[in-house]
């Protein structure tokens, strides 16, 4: 780790941590303290928890323009309220991190998370946050497929083995529900309006492919083990296809087409990241 984890000091050897582990994972129960994490189960956790906080920065940070740009008042009030809600999001994540020996505060401190062009950083935010968010249509549409998607993402860890992350998450998707709604008010009010109808299907032609790239390639290696110790509940492309399904069938209901997708396995990152 980058970030330089300190486990609390403690006399367990991984072995003896890993023993107690998989005791409460095989009678169902939740993880709740790093001295019931191997090594191994410590590293991926961390791993998929740094990736969903600096994805809620990341998000949070894309946003803040359309604090200005919102067509009304009452939007830049929504807006900035969104934007409060991932930068609580990113927080409460950080936290738990910070909980369990990660120098977040150092972490977040190293990174520039408004960084947009060039796919440099090297933060663990998922590539689709670097994109620009151009249009109020594209903001929009971002809501209406990446916040779907990240709650998608989100319910395997409503089902986590790591009990803090599995009821910090509860809250989290209850605001998360909300920021779809919002984008699905507002796609079915630009396509029912003829004025903004081809905006809103260029965006969706945009954001859609982006969106379904996230959730990363069938049958990943990471996937497996995410899988072993209870941190994933589904392989990718099902948590892709459940997303897929969705957003069919919300493009119908406003007479939207939904784009063509084709994978490109070789280009995908290997897993995709929970969050937005
Ligand atoms: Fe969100
Ligand atoms: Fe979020």
């Amino acid at each position: 780790m980058t970030t330089g984890p300190t486990r609390n000091p403690s006399d367990l050897s991984n072995g003896e941590r890993e023993k107690r582990m998989w005791e409460k994972l095989q009678n169902g129960e939740a993880i709740e303290t790093v001295d019931e994490m191997s090594d191994e189960y410590y590293d991926n956790l961390t791993n998929l928890m740094l990736q969903q906080a600096d994805s809620e920065l990341a998000d949070a940070f894309g946003y803040v323009p359309w604090i200005m740009n919102a067509p009304t008042t009452e939007e830049k009030l929504a807006v900035a309220n969104i934007v409060k809600d991932e930068v609580r999001h990113a927080r409460a994540m950080y936290r738990l991190l910070t909980d369990i020996g990660v120098d977040a505060e150092s972490h977040v401190a190293k990174h520039n998370y408004t960084l947009r062009v060039g796919l440099k950083a090297d933060d663990k935010r998922v590539n689709i946050f670097y994109y620009t968010i151009d249009t109020w249509a594209d903001f929009i549409v971002f809501q209406f497929c990446m916040d779907r998607g990240a709650g998608h993402q989100l319910e395997d860890v409503r089902r986590s083995s790591y009990g803090p992350w599995r009821r910090e998450i509860e809250r989290i998707f209850k605001e998360e529900t909300m920021h779809v709604s919002h984008g699905d008010f507002w796609v079915r009010k630009l396509a029912f309006d003829h004025s903004t109808r081809a905006k809103v299907q260029e965006a969706l032609d945009t954001w859609y492919p982006r969106t379904m790239n996230i959730f990363g390639k069938p049958k990943t290696r990471h996937n497996t083990l995410y899988r072993k110790f209870g941190l994933k509940s589904r392989d990718n492309d099902e948590v892709r296809r459940g997303f897929a399904d969705e957003v069919r069938f919300r493009c119908s209901e406003c007479g939207l087409r939904l784009p063509d997708w084709k994978p490109d396995w070789e280009k995908m990152e290997e897993d995709g990241v929970v969050s937005s």
